[in-house]
């Protein structure tokens, strides 16, 4: 049976982390800020967005919500961002995706100062990661990378395979796992004999979309299985994209859904936005 990584665990003591150092930038007169913007009614979003709030509180940030009409132009969101890229009081800007269709997401992610880019979205950034000189790593994978780094297993060498090829998870995922020299296969929905490659990997970091896609024979016995996914069921229960009742069986370690990758990314995010004020304030 495997191992449960518990990620509402981990993702604590990192907010620990990030309330104790933001009470040291208090005392020296900073308060650190995180602006959310959230454009429309997406039930799933504004889960999200409430849960980042929720935690700038627990570690004792100001957080600043923007909540615009579904039907707000993309000049009015350019502005606003150009507004906060100036705001002083503002360390951090995210910019709660998806966007309405009639919105550029590449436009708007590229007029987010890289300085207050707490996503690590900004092609700048982007670039920074892919040559392994970053100050924000994207919040899902760095926290996906603290959750292996849990279980005390040394993946260096090891064959770490990443199902989904998305800008948000699969792709810097890959490069993470890859600074932490892992041998890394890429799959997605072209694979030929994906069951075949996920077998060959001592990491599995699941991010497809599509629930219980990754079954036990799938999985090589022993190994570490990372389910990014959120799906939810038509009973309206979530589920990840690894089937846990089997998988769990086989895997060396596993985490759950939900209680696993999601804490983290939120966690990561206050860590990110501490690390924007820390350079913000040594300007
Ligand atoms: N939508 C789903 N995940 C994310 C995320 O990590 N950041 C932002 N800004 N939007 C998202």
């Amino acid at each position: 049976m495997a191992k449960l990584i518990n990620g509402k665990e981990i993702s604590a003591k990192v907010k620990a982390e990030v309330y104790g150092e933001t009470i040291k930038l208090k005392e020296q007169g900073i308060t650190v800020g995180l602006a959310v913007i959230i454009v429309g009614n997406d039930a799933a979003s504004r889960v999200y967005v409430n849960s980042k709030k929720k935690a700038c509180e627990e570690v004792g940030f100001n957080s600043y919500e923007y909540a615009l009409d579904e039907n707000v132009t993309q000049q009015e969101l350019l502005d606003l961002v150009d507004v906060l890229n100036n705001d002083d009081k503002v360390n951090g800007i995210l910019v709660q995706l998806p966007l309405p269709n009639h919105i550029d997401e590449n436009t708007i992610i590229n007029s987010i100062s890289p300085d207050k880019d707490v996503d690590a979205f900004h092609p700048f950034n982007v670039g920074k990661i892919m040559i392994g000189d970053f100050a924000f790593l994207p919040c899902t994978p760095s926290g996906v990378m603290e959750l292996i780094d849990s279980t005390g297993v040394d993946i260096s060498g090891k064959s770490a395979v990443v199902v989904g090829r998305s800008n948000i998870v699969g792709k810097p995922m890959s490069m993470l796992l890859l600074h932490k020299n892992a041998t890394v296969t890429i799959c997605h929905s072209r694979t030929i004999n994906l069951a075949e490659i996920c077998k060959t990997a001592d990491i599995i970091v699941a991010a497809v979309g599509r629930a219980n896609f990754i079954t036990d024979s799938m999985v090589k016995e022993g190994a570490i299985v990372i389910d990014v996914g959120m799906n939810r069921l038509e009973n309206g229960k979530l589920c990840g994209d690894v089937d846990f009742e089997t998988v769990s069986k086989k895997a060396g370690y596993i985490t759950p859904v939900p209680g696993g990758v999601g804490p983290m990314t939120i966690a990561m995010l206050m860590k990110n936005t501490l690390t924007a004020a820390k350079l913000g304030s040594n300007e």
